[in-house]
């Protein structure tokens, strides 16, 4: 049995974009998505109850982190991640890969793995893609992903090549390593940087190997919005239409909206909830940073569109308050309203494009937005 499909249900005529529904063994979940962050096993400051209230379907976890805290044995021994966390919808956890890269200074990337060290207590670790596969089957997640390397930006032609290569033969060994394809899927990323050839050979490659889907990684490492649109152009193209595709670390609603026009079913960053926790909160009209003086006496809500449960209850005041003076309900409440506004914003795309106008949709939404926020 083949865990992870992709119903392809219809293209906005406007854009091309994609409107499907993904099938895990935990449910399933409409797509463009976004996917909340759950780093720990727990989506910082919010409860698997207010997440399922504001409809999201999908998480996504961490191999790195679990695997050092608490141990992805003790996971296990609990019946697994969704167990564990109290989660019974769908969970993605990512590699490792890019968190090796973006974590630790000390790095040595051998064909064997990567020997690093621990980002708390410089303990020297090393990670493989067996080592990937085994902490991953034992969490239990639906979606796996294959363990990369996730070069930064920007990179030479020939270092990204070598690279992108040995990212394949990687992808070889998951696969080999993986020993729950009966029910857990496991997703290829493709690299590449932004060169038109590489990207064409890591899909080519990926596609070969027939994972049930496909991620576009090394994007949103520093590099110019227009440089990652036309990377996602040519790249979606090269993956197959009956499955997903992820693009991964993007969650700024601009990004969100072009990527969902480039082909893109999936995305997922901490960008909402990190921001929210130091008192910037999304709204349709752009950002709006609620711990500003400005607001201290300001009895609206945060967002007048919203229609969130923070947003119906709570003023901007109030919250204002509650940040400046560090209380943890204060983040409770703009963690919620900007995963809320991610989410709604994913369900208005997936409407626009069941109704053939993402297009204009798009149009209006960055009227009211503002082009330059992001
Ligand atoms: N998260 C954001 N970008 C990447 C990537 O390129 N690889 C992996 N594994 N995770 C990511
Ligand atoms: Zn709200």
């Amino acid at each position: 049995m083949i865990p992870i499909t992709y119903e392809l249900i219809k293209t906005d005529k406007q854009t091309g974009a994609r409107l499907g529904r993904v099938h895990t063994p935990h449910g399933s979940f409409d797509t463009p998505t976004f996917m909340p962050v759950g780093t720990l096993a727990t989506v910082k400051t919010m409860s698997p109850e207010e997440l399922s209230s504001m409809q999201a379907n999908i998480i996504l976890s961490n191999t790195y982190h679990l695997w050092l805290r608490p141990g992805e044995d003790i996971i296990e021994e609990a019946g697994g991640l969704h167990k564990f966390m109290n989660w019974d919808k769908a969970i993605l956890t990512d590699s490792g890969g890019f968190q090796v890269f973006s974590l630790s200074d000390m790095r040595q990337i051998e064909e064997k793995g990567v020997h690093f060290r621990n980002h708390l207590n410089g303990e020297k670790l090393f990670l493989s893609p067996e080592k990937a596969m085994h902490i991953q089957n034992a969490l239990g997640s639906d979606i796996m992903m294959a363990f990369d390397e996730c070069p930064p930006y920007p990179a030479t032609y020939d270092y990204m090549k070598s690279s992108v290569e040995r990212t394949s033969r990687w992808a070889e060994r998951c696969l080999e390593a993986h020993k729950r394809p009966d029910i857990q899927g496991l997703f290829g990323i493709v690299q590449g940087g932004e060169y038109e050839e590489l990207r064409r050979q890591s899909a080519s490659e990926l596609v070969s190997l027939d994972f049930p889907g496909y991620a576009i990684g090394g994007l949103s490492v520093g590099e110019p919005k227009d440089v990652m649109n036309q990377v996602l152009e040519f790249t979606t193209p090269l993956l197959p239409a009956n499955k997903p595709r992820y693009l991964m670390g993007v969650g700024s609603p601009d990004a969100l909206i072009d990527g969902a026009i480039r082909g893109v079913d999936m995305f997922d960053c901490v960008l909402p909830t990190r921001i929210a926790r130091n008192g910037t909160c999304m709204t349709s009209h752009g950002r709006l940073v609620v711990r500003n003086a400005k607001y201290a006496r300001d009895f609206s809500p945060i967002d007048e569109n919203c229609d969130c449960h923070v947003c119906k209850n709570y003023t901007r005041a109030y919250i204002r308050h509650l940040i400046k003076c560090n209380e943890t309900f204060g983040f409770r409440l703009t963690t919620y309203h900007n995963l809320h506004f991610l989410l709604k914003l994913m369900e208005q795309v997936r409407t626009a494009i069941k109704e053939d106008r993402l297009g204009d949709f798009k149009e209006s939404f960055f009227e009211q937005y503002g082009l330059n926020q992001e």
